[in-house]
């Protein structure tokens, strides 16, 4: 995967492509950690976190949330200690991103923990990054030891009087502890299950104390934020959807990678001028525009601009910003089976209609794609997927029924193909296991 190419709007990569940016000297001459020696010295709490609400900076982990809107929420007066948690979980289906930023610039990472920490007035941050990321541990933990040596971190910090403790802790690699709840519990060391909501983590997160859980691309956005300032940021992208965000490209395309655009720029840009366009010169077939858990779009909606609000009006949404795209070549059955598999082998189990309808979704899907369907299996999938949507603790639940449903409601000529003549519609070269 490419790290970045030419001509896109490089700011989280602005210099991403050094290859010594991970070291703390390059970073620092780079201008690491002067935006959080500015927030320590020159901006009061409340107005650190106006600054955010200004500058329309939103979640990059999936919802999309205002992230000064969440800080906000944290009780100031609550005798408790209060958390913050950078989730670096980075679990969904073809999402990447937070991956580049952790290995390559870790210092910025670092340096937005810090700055979201004191606009909580946080004493105690956590950085809950994913099992199977090695080298993005490795880069994390040195910058951190580095970070408490340069006097970034630790017990009055460049003599402001502040206190910071930064915790690193490595998941076992389970997708549900990117989910914020299921994340909370893990780092309690407890199993990874989520929780009901409400009470909300901002008012009873980690050990039952105000907390905020923000993704690896959100909080790398601070350092700039604070230094170039809100309207800077806000100028980028759209009125609703400020800034940029790094794109994960995968799929048929001829160049996948990591592409950090403004949001706002039309999907066809990103796939034809970025990605390089469809592997072999092939038709397009469809697009995931953000990550497993989001419905398809279609070609003749590869006009929508990249955008939180412009995706949602398109029937989709931008989630964690991985973009999947698919050619003719790809039997959607197939699809809807690989991505049945994954929400069965990674639902936390806490609740029924998500423990049992994955595994009955996968069983149909399963085999309808090897020839066994029968034509009523159809309406008892449809059935099955509206079972489970809105009736879990949390969003795998519906994450699951989400491409069962889009693939039934685009292709259902495939499943009814597969049905009647026990054979694929499409040249399919990818077979599931079975
Ligand atoms: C099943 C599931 C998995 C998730 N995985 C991640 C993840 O790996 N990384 C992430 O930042 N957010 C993930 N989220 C979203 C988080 O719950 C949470 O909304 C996010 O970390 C908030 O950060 P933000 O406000 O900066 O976007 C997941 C949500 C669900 C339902
Ligand atoms: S929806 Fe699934 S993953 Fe989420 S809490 Fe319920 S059982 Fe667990």
């Amino acid at each position: 995967m490419e790290a970045a190419i030419g001509a896109q709007k490089r700011v989280l990569f602005e210099h991403i492509d050094d290859p010594n940016l991970h070291n703390i000297d390059r970073a620092i001459e780079l201008g690491a950690y002067k935006a959080w020696a500015k927030v320590l010295k020159e901006i009061k709490r409340e107005d650190l976190v106006q600054l955010v609400k200004d500058s329309g900076l939103r979640g990059r982990g999936g919802a999309g949330f205002p992230t000064g809107l969440k800080w906000s929420f944290v009780p100031q007066n609550s005798p408790k200690p209060k958390y913050l948690c950078c989730n670096a979980d980075e679990s969904e289906p073809g999402t990447c991103k937070d991956r580049v930023l952790m290995e390559n610039d870790p210092h910025n990472v670092i340096e937005g923990v810090l700055i979201a920490a004191r606009a909580i007035d946080c004493h105690i941050a956590f950085f809950y990054i994913r099992g199977e990321y090695d080298l993005s541990m490795r880069r994390i933990e040195k910058a951190i030891s580095d970070a408490y040596a340069r006097g970034f971190l630790g017990k009055n910090i460049l003599g402001s009087g502040y206190d910071l403790e930064l915790v690193l802790h490595r998941g076992g690699g389970a997708y549900i502890c990117g989910e914020e709840t299921a994340l909370l519990s893990s780092l309690e060391g407890e199993k990874g299950l989520s929780r009901i909501k409400p009470p909300f983590p901002a008012v009873s997160g980690l050990y039952a104390c105000p907390t905020v859980v923000n993704n690896v691309e959100t909080l790398a956005n601070l350092p700039r934020i604070v230094m170039r300032g809100a309207q800077w940021y806000a100028a980028m992208g759209t009125p609703k959807s400020t800034g940029t965000r790094i794109f994960s490209v995968s799929g048929h395309v001829k160049k996948p990678g990591n592409y950090e655009l403004e949001l706002g720029t039309p999907l066809r840009t990103l796939i034809y001028d970025f990605a390089g366009g469809i592997l072999d010169d092939k038709k397009l077939k469809a697009v995931i525009p953000g990550g497993s858990s989001v419905p398809v779009l279609l070609p003749d909606q590869l006009d929508t601009p990249l955008d939180f609000e412009s995706v949602q009006a398109a029937g989709s949404m931008l989630g964690s910003g991985a973009v999947i795209v698919m050619h003719e070549e790809t039997c959607m059955v197939w699809v809807a089976e690989l991505l049945a598999h994954f929400y069965m082998h990674e639902s936390c189990g806490k609740c029924t209609p998500c423990r049992q309808g994955t595994g009955w979704l996968y069983e149909i899907v399963h085999r309808i794609e090897h020839g066994q369907g029968k034509p009523e299996d159809l309406a008892t999938l449809e059935d099955l997927a509206h079972n489970i949507e809105g009736n879990t603790i949390c969003a795998l639940g519906d994450a699951s029924a989400v491409p069962v449903l889009t693939t039934l409601r685009h292709f259902k000529d495939e499943y009814v193909h597969h049905i009647e003549h026990k054979t694929c519609k499409v040249k399919s070269n990818f077979r599931l296991r079975s």
